[in-house]
C-alpha cells in the first residue's frame, strides 16, 4: 500500500510518517514544500516536493497512492481553504482510494473560531468528492498551547480571554496515532473525536503547567479586547491575533469541553494526559542541561 502525508515536515505530518515507516506492506511518501536534507526523514521515505497551492505538483504528488493523510495547512483561512481545495480536487483525479483527513472537534460554520469555519467547510468537500474517507477531529494540542504556558512559566500568570472555558487538550502525538490508524485501515467515512483523557478549565491547565515544571503558575481570564491588545504589543502579524482571538471566543462557547474514547479505541493506547507531555518536556531540558554543563567541565 502507497500511502502520502502532507505537511510531512511539519511535527505532526513528520510523526505520521515516522510512525508508517518500516512497516511491512506499506512505502511512505512524505509531501513537503521544502526540499529537504538527505536523512531528514525515515531511510525509505520518498519525499515529493508540493506546495498546497500548486495543484500539478500536488498531483504529481498523488499519482499512484492508495490513501494521503491528509495534514491540514496553516496561515489565513481563506488561502487554508484554497489549499485544502486544491489538496481534495488533486487527490479525486488522482483517484486516490481513502483520504484520512485532519480536522478539529470545533468544525462548525457556526463557530466564531475561523478554523472551525475551514474544517466546516473542509469535510464538506471531501465529502462530496465521494473519495472514501476518516477524519480525525482534534482538539487542541496540549504543544500548541504550551506557547501561552511557556510565557506564564516567568511571569507566573496565564492570562487569556477564556472565561470559564474548558477544554481537553490532547497530545499531538496521539493526534499523529489516530491518524496512522485511519490511514491503515479501512475507510470509516465518519468523524472521529480525537481528545485528551480529561477536560480542565484554564486554572486547571494553570495548575497542571506548576506542577510539571515547579513554578508557581496562576490563571487571570483577561477581556478579549485586552488579549488583543497585548497579542497585538508582541509584533506578531496581525493574522494571527484574529485567529488566536476567534479561538479563544470558541473556547468561550465550551467548545472544546469533550472528552472522546475514539482514539483508544482506533489505537488500543490510553491518551497522554497534559502532565504526561509537560513533565515529559521538562525532564528532557534538565537532561540536556545536565549534559551541557558536564560537557562544559
Ligand atoms: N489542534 C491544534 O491545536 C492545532 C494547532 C496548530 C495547528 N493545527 C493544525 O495542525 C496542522 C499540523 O500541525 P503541526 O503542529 O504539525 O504544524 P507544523 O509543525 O507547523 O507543520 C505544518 C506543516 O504544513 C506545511 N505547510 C504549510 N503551508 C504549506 C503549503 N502552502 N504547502 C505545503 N505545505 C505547507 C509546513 O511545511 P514547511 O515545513 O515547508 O513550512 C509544515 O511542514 C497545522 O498545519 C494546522 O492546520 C492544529
Amino acid at each position: 500500500m502507497r500511502i502520502a502525508v502532507t505537511g510531512a515536515a511539519g511535527g505532526l505530518g513528520g510523526r505520521v510518517v515516522q510512525l508508517l515507516s518500516g512497516r511491512d506492506g506499506v512505502d511512505v511518501v512524505a509531501i513537503t514544500r521544502r526540499r529537504l536534507s538527505a536523512g531528514a526523514l525515515q531511510p525509505g521515505v520518498e519525499v515529493a516536493v508540493a506546495d498546497y497551492a500548486d495543484p500539478p505538483a500536488l498531483r504529481a504528488a498523488l499519482r499512484g497512492v492508495d490513501t494521503l493523510v491528509f495534514v491540514s495547512s496553516d496561515g489565513p483561512d481563506a488561502r487554508m481553504l484554497l489549499h485544502h481545495r486544491n489538496v481534495i480536487a488533486a487527490a479525486a483525479a488522482e483517484r486516490v482510494g481513502h483520504v484520512a483527513a485532519l480536522s478539529s472537534i470545533d468544525a462548525d460554520a457556526a463557530s466564531p473560531f475561523c478554523y472551525a469555519v475551514v474544517n466546516h467547510l473542509t469535510e464538506a468537500l471531501l465529502r462530496a468528492t465521494g473519495i472514501p474517507y476518516s477524519i480525525a477531529r482534534a482538539s487542541l494540542y496540549i504543544e500548541f498551547f504550551q506557547h501561552w504556558l511557556t510565557r506564564a512559566r516567568s511571569s507566573g500568570l496565564l492570562q487569556l480571554p477564556a472565561a470559564d472555558g474548558r477544554i481537553s487538550l490532547v497530545a499531538r502525538d496521539d493526534v499523529a496515532r489516530a491518524l496512522t490508524a485511519l490511514a491503515t485501515g479501512e475507510p470509516t467515512c465518519r468523524h472521529h473525536d480525537i481528545t485528551g483523557p480529561d477536560v480542565a478549565g484554564l486554572a486547571g491547565i494553570a495548575a497542571v503547567a506548576a506542577q510539571a515544571w515547579g513554578r508557581p503558575i496562576a490563571y487571570q481570564g483577561i477581556p478579549p479586547e485586552t488579549f488583543h491588545t497585548q497579542t497585538a504589543a508582541t509584533g506578531l502579524d496581525p493574522w494571527w491575533g484574529y485567529a488566536f482571538s476567534s479561538l479563544f471566543a470558541s473556547v468561550r462557547e465550551q467548545r472544546w469541553d469533550r472528552v472522546c474514547d475514539h482514539y483508544t479505541r482506533l489505537t488500543g493506547r490510553l491518551p497522554l494526559a497534559s502532565h504526561n507531555v509537560l513533565s515529559t518536556q521538562a525532564g528532557e531540558r534538565q537532561d540536556s542541561a545536565g549534559r551541557a554543563s558536564s560537557d562544559a567541565q
